[in-house]
């Protein structure tokens, strides 16, 4: 029983790394930015970023600043911050991918991590890119079982459904539209029947929209992050291209659906109409579950939907999630 308290859920997103663990009965999450930014070394700067606690590590005649302070700084300095992951894994393109995820890793989880459960999950595998996930998924798991971890890994769309339908004894479709990727799944009694990826999410938003309306991708996200919502037709020609963008992620998942659904050859017969349920951060803004209610009654499934709900915590399920299947290891 003890163990149960220190279990760890992880969610490895491509903007954000989210850690879930409970304590009597109540969740706590803890989050690191999946981002590090470089700096010329020097010997000062190095030992004012210690003395402020800010992550960071020399490397030859770099400094490296990692995870949520990176931001901070890429604004400060007018500089871009890069990322140990794109598109939902880790990118086999990024040299130091692999050695500010360990950091990065370190930063959120401690140092105590002796004989402890963690589950992380990890995306469907991308239709043109399939052994990209094997070395991923091997990557972090080495990782994490160097820290001394006990690890497992569930799929992002089931641990959407672990975190949100207990109602349904999970059964439903659990969808997690984040920054790299979308993630779904259809689970029947906690079991994934199908599960996949679409690699259109918000950072293809942000790229597109940044594309036609003349502007920068971060100055962009920004904008979509702090003010946007679904609106009918906007004067704004950003406003206007986050709307055109939205629509093409939100008809990439549907229609991917509907085709797993009419192809999938061990799609049960569903007894029950069954729940649908949206997390991720580019679900957050207002209007955006009816946008996709709209998408999916059109799309007009093989299946019956109970209902469309958000997540109660949309930047938190995949986490929350990956610890239920955790604490159901013990
Ligand atoms: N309030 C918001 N409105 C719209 N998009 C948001 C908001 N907050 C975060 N996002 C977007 O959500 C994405 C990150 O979601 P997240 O679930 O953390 O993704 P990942 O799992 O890929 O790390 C980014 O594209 C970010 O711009
Ligand atoms: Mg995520």
């Amino acid at each position: 029983m003890e163990e149960q308290k220190t279990a760890i859920g992880l969610d490895i997103g491509t903007s954000r790394l989210v850690a879930a663990s409970k304590a009597a009965k109540n969740f706590q999450f803890q989050t690191q930015l999946n981002a590090f930014l470089t700096l010329p070394f020097s010997n000062l700067t190095a030992q004012t970023l210690t003395r402020e606690n800010i992550p960071h590590e020399a490397q030859g005649d770099e400094l490296l600043i990692y995870g949520n302070e990176s931001e901070r700084f890429a604004n400060m300095f007018h500089l871009e911050t890069r990322r140990p992951m794109s598109r939902g894994l880790l990118n086999p393109g990024e040299t130091k991918g692999t050695a500010v995820m360990r950091q990065l890793l370190a930063a959120l989880l401690g140092s105590e991590s002796g004989g402890r459960r963690l589950c992380f999950s990890v995306p469907g595998a991308p239709s043109d890119a399939p052994h990209d996930l094997t070395y991923h998924e091997a990557t972090v798991k080495n990782i994490l079982s160097e820290m001394g971890f006990l690890v497992t890994t569930i799929n992002e769309g089931l641990a959407v459904v672990l975190a949100e339908l207990d109602d349904t004894n999970f059964t439903g479709i659990g969808i997690s539209c984040g920054g790299g990727m979308c993630n779904v799944c259809l689970a029947y009694l906690s079991m994934p029947v199908f599960s996949f990826s679409v690699p259109k999410a918000g950072d293809f938003i942000d790229e597109s929209a940044a594309s036609v309306a003349g502007e920068g991708a971060t100055r962009v996200r920004a904008i979509k992050e702090q003010s946007f919502h679904f609106n009918g037709f906007y004067e704004d020609k950003v406003k206007q291209a986050l709307t055109v963008y939205y629509d093409d992620m939100i008809g990439g998942v549907v229609g991917a659906l509907r085709d797993y659904l009419s192809h999938a050859r061990n799609v049960p017969r569903l007894d029950r109409a069954v729940p649908v349920v949206i997390s991720g951060g580019s679900s957050l803004p207002a209007g955006f579950k009816e946008r996709f209610e709209k998408a999916l009654t059109s799309a007009d499934l093989p299946i019956r939907i109970s209902e469309i709900r958000m997540a109660a915590e949309p930047l938190y399920s995949t986490a929350k999630g990956a610890l239920v299947a955790a604490l159901a290891e013990i």
